[in-house]
């Protein structure tokens, strides 16, 4: 950030965890803070935008016109991707766990959202695709999800995993990965140099630090809590009631 100024208010990408008053960052890893947000809005901007895109756009490549199938649609990760897919061109499907949690996708610009636990994402997929399946697939299920989201993928699809909240382990036939051409690939963000972070946080402020600035996409907080409260922030994300961000305070 080379034109960087003392005092500009910014939010950064931290070299580990972020539970503290006071935090020091490297200067290619800070964005300034949006004119339209607030400093608790800007904090839920890097872990998540700097995930999304390179997983979205550099990892998976998604172009203008591509179908993309996101997991977790209601989450943190899920809700910004939904809104940067949807403002690249893309045609987006969501899955997420209940009726409600749907309704938040599609509030966010999904065109469908799937109710796994109601419908089975795959047959919905095929479906809503007239069979083809989807261009790019952004998942942190994995386990169970593998070998069915390698279904779920058209030719020369791309399937990105960010997580795995169901194991990183699956049997897997990979003869679809051979025939329809298809890239398993995957990324985090933590064991990555300085470097390499500060490609992607050049990229954002070029790509999508505009559409921040002009109030077409934005973080979703769905509830705050101050630093002393971490756990209750926790047992909330844990339970899985949240849409969206779940954020920690610190200070007056
Ligand atoms: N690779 C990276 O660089 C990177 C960076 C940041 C975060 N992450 C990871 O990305 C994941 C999401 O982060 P987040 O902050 O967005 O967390 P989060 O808000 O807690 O999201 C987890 C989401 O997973 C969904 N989920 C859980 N089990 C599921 C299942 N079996 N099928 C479908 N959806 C399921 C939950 O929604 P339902 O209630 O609808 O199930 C929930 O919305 C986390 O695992 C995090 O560690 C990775």
């Amino acid at each position: 950030m080379a034109e960087s100024r003392i005092g500009e208010a910014v939010c950064a990408l931290l070299i580990s965890g972020g539970y503290a008053e006071y935090a020091v960052a490297d200067e290619a890893l800070c964005l300034p803070v949006p004119k339209p947000l607030s400093l608790l809005e800007a904090a839920g901007l890097p872990e998540t935008y700097f995930t999304v895109y390179d997983n979205v756009f550099t990892r998976g490549r998604l172009r203008a016109g591509e179908t993309i199938l996101i997991h977790g649609g209601s989450s943190g990760i899920g809700s910004t991707a939904i809104q940067l897919a949807k403002q690249a061109g893309a045609t987006v499907y969501a899955t997420a766990g209940s009726p409600e949690k749907c309704d938040f996708c599609r509030s966010l610009g999904a065109d469908e959202a799937i109710d796994y636990r109601a419908q089975d994402f795959l047959a919905e997929v095929k479906r809503l695709t007239d069979g083809r399946g989807v261009n790019v697939i952004l998942d942190m299920v994995g386990g169970p999800y593998i070998q069915r989201n390698i279904a779920a993928l058209a030719v020369e699809g791309r399937l990105v995993q960010i997580a795995f909240l169901q194991g990183p382990k699956a049997e897997l036939d990979l003869t679809a990965m051979m025939i329809r051409r298809l890239t398993l690939t995957g990324s985090t963000l933590r064991p990555r140099s300085v470097a390499l972070k500060a490609e992607i946080a050049a990229r954002l402020r070029e790509e999508i630090w505009p559409l921040l600035e002009a109030g077409t996409v934005k973080p979703i907080i769905h509830a705050t809590f101050p630093l002393e409260q971490a756990r209750q922030g926790h047992a909330l994300m844990e339970s899985s009631a949240h849409l969206g961000k779940i954020m920690l305070t610190v200070g007056g």
